[in-house]
């Protein structure tokens, strides 16, 4: 066993923190405060060195468990105070099992689901030695411009905080210092999701009133759930750098939620801080960072060559060093660190290969995908077809199945849509693939450009027309085609911004190609973001939101396709017609009378403001109805609990999934509320004809909001509007209120 088998008391936990601190000296907590870079990015002194001097508390990027276990006993035998190091990692969908990514698993809407992921990905991450998950990420994201949107919950924060508790619950398991588990860090502290022009990095200009109703409820949700760490954003807010931010990080993280572990800068924010033009120089920004509340410099090194001086000078006293320190050392106490420092390397291969997590990931795999169209019940297909094609740029890509962070992942072990469509059917079927078309970013990507990786040679238009046709003749000689199209895994993530929503390259022209040959037509999408689907959302007969679905991808892709298993998940964004329409997202206020109404004119010219697809939208290959809906009482107290229940029923011939989604309408009050709000939701598995009586309850934390004009939290005596369903457009529909 490698951690405690029961949580450290906080008595324990201060009294051996504060024997380390009197041992200490200035630059010792200065070193236990900085975090370098294994690696990846060059340093100017070896790890041996910097550990053996104090110089570094944490590393991050180190994933090879015998040189975890290295460079772990430098800081153990040959440091000064023998402080073990807390080695961080990206274990955002899995650590050696890619999972899908975490707006896949956000489309699960499975919770139980979300926590049994991370729970296994905190188990191999801890076999390998690491100890520190920067991850949830949590920030709300409601334009897919945005590249990462991918590493989030999506646009809504019921959702989003429902996301975060569990992912919090998977990694750290009970309490800090659960065996097999590792320390989370909820990021990006707050409000990155907002970037102007969906830029990763750019500014955010968020009201009060959005900060608290949207972009903060997943970070409160993380404390509330135990989060031991935080990490700080990049970009500015309201023209005040995150890292700098001392409403952030202590009016809101410390006074107003109490958050008591400690805060870790995102990779060379604190040295961007002059970047902002926010400080002076480097010392000026170590100053800034340490004084707004930012415990640990991950990157840059400006606490390391900083902040004893700063201490000398008597500018910052020495107290604020040991309260930024108290909380790092007290996370190494409570992760077993001092008494476990090592790991066993045959048991972490052992963990690392265990066969029941790639089982897990299929399954959470299949449960993460959503069905966007089904004409004609063309899925499932027969197993008993004489020939199919498999065709597109991600059919046959073991990387791109992954998704970004997967630093850790095995490409050669992912099973591709093809491999999986193969194993899935007898062997007389004849299985066709062709790539069709080549995609590339304009501008490589940063992991690229750090690793110095050049570009794969673009292919001559002979060559691209050459392929072209062989995939439009395997299609025309095969009773159906299967189409694989979407993003390269590099293509959603950080730095993965795009301006438009367009299938990347020439993949559009393929699909048109492919349906005009007359045979029908599947499209499995690989992918981060909403993508344009107009055209084939007419065109295309079934449509299936796959993601980037991680190293069972393809194994669950067939097995959803082929009918062994049955989609359920729904959309947890607006899906948009075009980019044009972005920033769109269901909880929007009613300025003026709703597209149904005779009164409507028009909001664009161009196209309808409504989505594409609404968020929460997802199909089955059965049918649900929804009936009976009750309230226990139609008028409470401020206060007191509603309890709200109804009825689903599998009325189709399949077993399938349906997850009941409950919306609020608040109908008067101090600010205009939005015209739904998602308050309640729950995923079941109903057998054809089954049907299940659902109850919710809604209490203040359902009801009440932040007014603007209050300037606090408040739940106002109001009528509302209720509704239970499908998704965002549910229809049946019921009223209660909240009386003075
Ligand atoms: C920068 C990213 O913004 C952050 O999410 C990540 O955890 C760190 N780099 C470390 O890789």
């Amino acid at each position: 066993m490698s951690a405690s088998s029961a949580a450290l008391s906080d008595a324990e936990v201060e009294r051996r923190v504060s024997a380390l601190l009197r041992q200490m000296t200035l630059e010792e907590k200065t070193g236990q405060l900085t975090q370098i870079f294994y690696k990846f990015i060059p340093d100017s002194a070896t790890p041996e060195e910097r550990i053996r001097k104090g110089e570094a508390g944490s590393y991050l990027f180190v994933t090879d468990p015998a040189e975890v276990n290295r460079l772990q006993r430098v800081a153990v035998e040959q440091s000064r105070l023998h402080i073990p190091l807390l080695m961080g990692f990206d274990v955002i969908h899995g650590f050696r099992t890619i999972f899908p990514v975490p707006l896949a698993l956000a489309a699960s809407w499975d919770p139980v689901l979300v926590e049994q992921v991370q729970t296994i990905a905190a188990r191999e991450a801890h076999a390998a030695g690491i100890r520190w998950t920067f991850a949830p990420m949590v920030d709300i994201a409601r334009d897919p411009r945005w590249g990462r949107m991918v590493e989030g919950a999506g646009e809504d924060p019921f959702l989003g905080a429902a996301s975060a508790r569990a992912q919090v619950r998977g990694f750290q398991g009970p309490y800090i210092g659960s065996p097999e588990h590792v320390l989370a860090c909820v990021k990006h502290f707050a409000g990155y999701g907002a970037a102007d022009g969906g830029r990763d990095y750019d500014s955010s200009y968020i009201p009060d009133v959005s900060l608290w109703n949207t972009y903060l409820p997943p970070f409160h949700a993380a404390v509330q759930a135990g989060v031991g760490s935080v990490m700080s954003a990049y970009m500015d807010l309201n023209d005040v750098p995150a890292t700098g931010n001392r409403f952030l990080l202590q009016d809101v993280l410390r006074q107003s939620w109490g958050f008591r572990g400690f805060v870790v800068s995102d990779a060379f924010a604190i040295r961007d801080l002059t970047t902002h033009g926010f400080a002076r120089d480097e010392q000026d920004a170590a100053y800034r960072a340490l004084t707004a509340g930012i415990d640990m410099d991950m990157g840059a090194k400006s606490y390391l060559s900083n902040l004893a001086l700063l201490v000398r000078q008597g500018r910052i006293p020495e107290a604020a060093i040991d309260n930024a320190v108290r909380p790092v050392l007290a996370a190494k106490i409570r992760l077993g660190l001092f008494e476990h420092p090592y790991v066993d390397v045959s048991r972490a291969q052992q963990i690392l290969n265990a066969p029941e997590h790639r089982e897990f990931a299929r399954i959470a795999a299949r449960r993460s995908a959503v069905l966007l169209r089904n004409q004609g019940a063309l899925l499932p297909l027969s197993k008993n077809i004489a020939s199919l094609a498999v065709i597109g740029p991600l059919a046959d890509s073991q990387k791109d199945l992954q998704g970004s962070w997967s630093f850790a992942g095995d490409p050669s072990e992912v099973v591709t849509v093809l491999q999986g469509i193969r194993n899935k059917l007898p062997p007389g079927v004849s299985v066709a693939y062709a790539k069709g078309v080549e995609i590339r970013r304009r501008y490589p990507s940063m992991f690229d450009a750090l690793q110095n990786v050049s570009p794969a040679p673009a292919p001559t238009a002979a060559e691209i027309e050459e392929q072209f046709d062989k995939a439009v003749s395997v299609a025309r000689r095969s009773d159906l085609a299967v189409l694989v199209l979407g993003e390269h895994e590099d293509m959603s993530g950080e730095g993965a911004s795009r301006t438009s929503l367009d299938l990347p390259g020439d993949q559009e022209r393929l699909l048109k190609a492919v349906v005009a040959t007359g045979k029908p037509v599947v499209l499995v999408l690989i992918n981060g973001r909403p993508l344009d689907l107009s055209w084939a959302a007419e065109h295309v007969p079934a449509i299936l939101e796959a993601w980037y679905p991680g190293t069972q991808g393809g194994n669950a892709i067939a097995d959803l396709l082929f009918g062994d298993a049955s989609p359920g998940g729904k959309l947890p964004v607006t899906w948009p017609r075009s980019a044009g329409q972005i920033p769109i997202y269901y909880a929007h206020n009613r300025t003026q009378q709703p597209e149904t109404s005779p009164e409507f004119t028009s909001r664009y010219w161009d196209l309808p403001s409504t989505p594409l697809y609404p968020f929460g939208y997802g199909l089955s290959y059965t049918q649900f109805a929804f009936s009976n809906l009750q309230l226990r009482q139609n008028r409470v107290k401020a206060g007191e609990r509603l309890e709200v229940s109804v009825n689903v029923e599998n009325t189709g011939n399949r077993a399938g999934d349906e997850v009941a989604q409950l919306y609020i309408h608040q109908q008067s009050g101090s600010a205009s509320r939005p015209v739904r709000q998602l308050k309640g939701f729950q995923r079941i598995t109903l057998a054809p004809g089954e049907k299940k009586t659902l109850r919710f309850m809604l209490g203040q934390e359902e009801l009440s909001y932040w007014s603007p004009q209050e300037k606090k939290w408040v739940e106002e005596p109001a009528d509302f509007d209720l509704w239970i369903g499908p998704d965002s457009t549910a229809t049946l529909h019921a009223t209660f209120a909240i009386i003075p």
